[in-house]
């Protein structure tokens, strides 16, 4: 990638050179959509660059979610126009694409706001990529926010063998997309549309794909990826949890996980696939968002705290040694200290491993922005400090329990310091490792020495002798 030269950068370029910078905000799923962008971009012609400045073309993969995540697209936006200005004056051109959900949710005022960006596409047009990068060529400005008919997935191109090797040996593989639940607080349903599942077949064989390049750990996405449903080879129909199954044969994947599920949608099959699959890792991300069962019926969840804990039960019945994740909203209109107090006693209950949580932020067009009786930001902060403080604890004592433990860890890249090596336990946390235990895609055994911040530290990995060499 770096062997390009500056000549070829200018807007005379041929097609077949041009330089792309990607930036992706938000979730895991737009990580996902992102490298297929980059992989129709490849079939174009475009190779990919790591700075921006670099880049004949920068691509925003943006995040809807929360005010914040929205607002630092704007700022990112003005930003690139200053950059833009300073390369007019040296000849050069460069495209702006605004991708993502605030694409989808904003995408005439971005054109509007900013006229720095040349392209607005939504999250189910991205086959149309190309085609719509021709139109902007042609000097045209495009939205292109329709939901398409035709199956997006189908229509995207495959990455490249060397490419995947390139990302290492995790992935990501989306299967669902979309969400019909509707909680009152969230912009999901109407940035990613209704609820869609993708054929059992074509799953199958992207992750034998992904196998074949050398990845060992596949993470299932969907925003609620749960409500996967879709018929086996013999018709029969199936959930998440058969698919699970039938992804468990194939060579190679040694290590399986999904994200996100609603609590809705964790049906006996999938508790099943808990207890009987040992490449299932026993990590579930299953966010609850309020202990308050008035809370939970104003945001539309359509489960009660008691369900919840009752759901956790039999999951840790099914398998014992499953550590559970969770998101969390404090200040949503109408929350009183009681309401946060139920939230407070949920995570004493279940006792998180890890966890995110947040302040409500309102969201236009959603029906809790709409609600009366909205919490102060002052009591917002005060509250989410005190639950961040309970789930840091609890998290704390997660990652000291694993010390003195053997773990199995998936080795994926060389440490920050010469002589280690850093993979991740079935908790997800990174381990870092001394280097020889084991190549990049390998699963080792290793006892758990110490936990640090954030990381798990393996028997004699900071016991090292200076090797001088860079990892
Ligand atoms: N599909 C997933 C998560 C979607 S968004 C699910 O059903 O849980 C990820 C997290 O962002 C949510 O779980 C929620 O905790 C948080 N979130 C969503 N909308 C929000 C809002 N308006 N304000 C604050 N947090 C929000
Ligand atoms: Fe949003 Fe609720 Fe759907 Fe999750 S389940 S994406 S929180 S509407
Ligand atoms: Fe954000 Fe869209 Fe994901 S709003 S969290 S990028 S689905």
């Amino acid at each position: 990638m770096s062997d390009i030269s500056q000549a070829r950068l200018t807007p005379t370029t041929r097609a077949g050179s041009r330089k792309v910078f990607i930036k992706t905000y938000g979730c895991q799923m737009n990580v996902y959509d992102s490298q297929r962008m980059g992989d129709a971009l490849a079939n174009g012609g475009y190779v990919a660059t790591e700075t921006m400045e670099d880049a004949d073309l920068i691509l925003l993969n943006t995040c809807h979610i929360r005010e914040k995540a929205a607002e630092k697209i704007y700022s990112e936006l003005g930003r690139i126009r200053d950059m833009k200005a300073e390369r007019a004056l040296e000849g050069r051109d460069m495209r702006v694409a605004v991708a993502g959900c605030v694409a989808q949710a904003e995408g005439e005022e971005i054109i509007a706001r900013a006229p720095v960006v040349d392209l607005v596409i939504g999250p189910q047009t991205y086959h149309r990529l190309p085609e719509a990068l021709a139109r902007v060529d042609k000097g045209e400005r495009v939205i292109e926010t329709d939901y398409a008919v035709e199956d997006k997935f189908e229509h995207l191109p495959r990455a490249a063998k060397k490419d995947i090797r390139a990302r290492g040996v995790t992935a990501f593989l989306t299967v669902q997309e979309g969400c019909d639940k509707f909680c009152t607080f969230c912009v999901v349903p109407y940035t990613r549309g209704a609820e869609v599942s993708r054929p059992f077949a074509q799953i199958l064989d992207e992750a034998r794909q992904l196998a074949e390049a050398g990845v060992r750990e596949v993470t299932l996405l969907g925003q609620n990826v749960n409500a996967w449903h879709g018929k086996d080879p013999t018709g029969k129909s199936i959930g998440l949890g058969g698919l699970l199954f039938a992804l468990a044969e194939i060579p190679g994947l040694k290590r399986l996980r999904y994200t996100t599920s609603h609590p809705r949608d964790m049906d006996d099959a999938l508790i099943a696939a808990h207890r009987d699959l040992p490449a299932l890792m026993p990590y579930l991300h299953l966010p609850v968002q309020s202990g308050s069962d008035a809370i939970l019926k104003a945001m539309n969840r359509r489960h009660s705290a008691a369900d919840y804990l009752r759901l956790i039960d039999r999951i840790r019945t099914a398998r014992s040694d499953i550590a559970l994740s969770g998101d969390f909203i404090v200040g949503f209109p109408g929350e009183s200290e009681a309401d946060f107090e139920a939230t407070m006693q949920l995570v004493s209950d279940v006792d998180y491993a890890s966890a995110f949580s947040f302040k409500y932020s309102a969201r236009p067009g959603t029906p809790g922005a709409a609600l009366s009786d909205h919490v102060s930001e002052a009591v917002k902060s005060e509250r989410l400090a005190r639950l961040q403080a309970l789930l840091r604890r609890q998290q704390q004592a997660f990652s000291e329990s694993l010390v003195g433990q053997s773990l199995s860890v998936l080795i994926e890249k060389p440490g920050r310091r010469p002589g280690q090596i850093v993979g991740r336990s079935p908790y997800l946390q990174p381990v870092v490792m001394r280097q020889g235990v084991g190549a990049i895609g390998d699963i080792v055994t290793v006892e758990i020495a110490n936990s640090v911040a954030n990381s798990l530290i393996a028997e004699g990995a900071m016991h090292l002798e200076p090797t001088g060499m860079v990892a």
